[in-house]
């Protein structure tokens, strides 16, 4: 029972910006979500992401890749200061590398990723450009379980963003970071209210298997 009103640990993973990290952190400070970020670990120590956490009282380290050649090392050491958290939950937001199965799967169903398209269409980088170049009328982001596939994971939630005439990559992610931030908030109230969960093999909701990834509506206020 006493879970049931624990909130959500967190440990945010970022590289940069952090502009999704903070709001997560303005939903909490608002009331608006029953998590609480334990710590944010970036892999540059210079990321202002960094900075924002540290204004919230979040504790905040930084492991650089550069001081492990060996990518297995990385993240290990990465998992061993996790750990020392105890989060519920792992976030990856904007965080730039790709984890090595080992550490995947030590975290399976308790690591999330935002991803800015409509899993599964424009896996990996630069997404915008390529919804540009494929002529796609509609865009947008997903939240979804991390699992050893890139971007591959099932999706819990996703928010459609059209493009318009006249778009360009930067207009296009500017339109879809703003839906980011209210879908990653979205995704981990589902979570953190245990209306979603994923065992590892059935993705959940509300008790019942969900075969399509939710729908944030756009317009909707978190
Ligand atoms: C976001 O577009 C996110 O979807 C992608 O990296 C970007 C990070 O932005 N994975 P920010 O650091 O949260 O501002």
């Amino acid at each position: 029972m006493a879970d049931a009103v624990k909130p959500l640990s967190l440990v945010v993973l970022i590289s940069g910006r952090g502009s999704n990290l903070q709001a997560i952190l303005d939903a909490i400070q608002a009331g608006k979500l029953r998590t609480s970020v334990k710590a944010v670990i970036s892999t540059r120590v210079d990321a202002s992401g960094l900075v924002n956490a540290q204004r919230a009282n979040i504790d905040t380290l930084a492991l650089d890749p550069g001081d492990y050649p060996v990518r297995e090392d990385y993240d290990r050491a990465l998992r061993g200061l996790i750990d020392g958290f105890q989060p519920d939950l792992v976030a990856l937001a904007g965080f730039m590398r790709i984890l090595t199965p080992g550490f995947v799967q030590h975290y399976r169903g308790r690591l999330i990723n935002i991803h800015p398209s409509l899993l599964p269409a424009l896996r990996g980088l630069n997404t915008h450009q390529r919804a540009l170049d494929r002529g796609l009328r509609e865009h947008g982001a997903s939240v979804h379980f991390v699992t050893e596939e890139l971007d591959g994971g099932p999706v819990i939630i996703q928010v459609r963003v059209p493009v318009l005439a006249g778009d360009t990559a930067e207009s296009l992610a500017a339109r879809v970071l703003s839906q980011e931030h209210r879908l990653y908030v979205e995704a981990l109230h589902l979570l953190a209210e245990k209306r979603v969960y994923w065992d590892g093999q059935q993705l959940m909701y509300n008790q019942q298997p969900l075969h399509q990834p939710l729908l944030m509506d756009p317009e909707q206020p978190n």
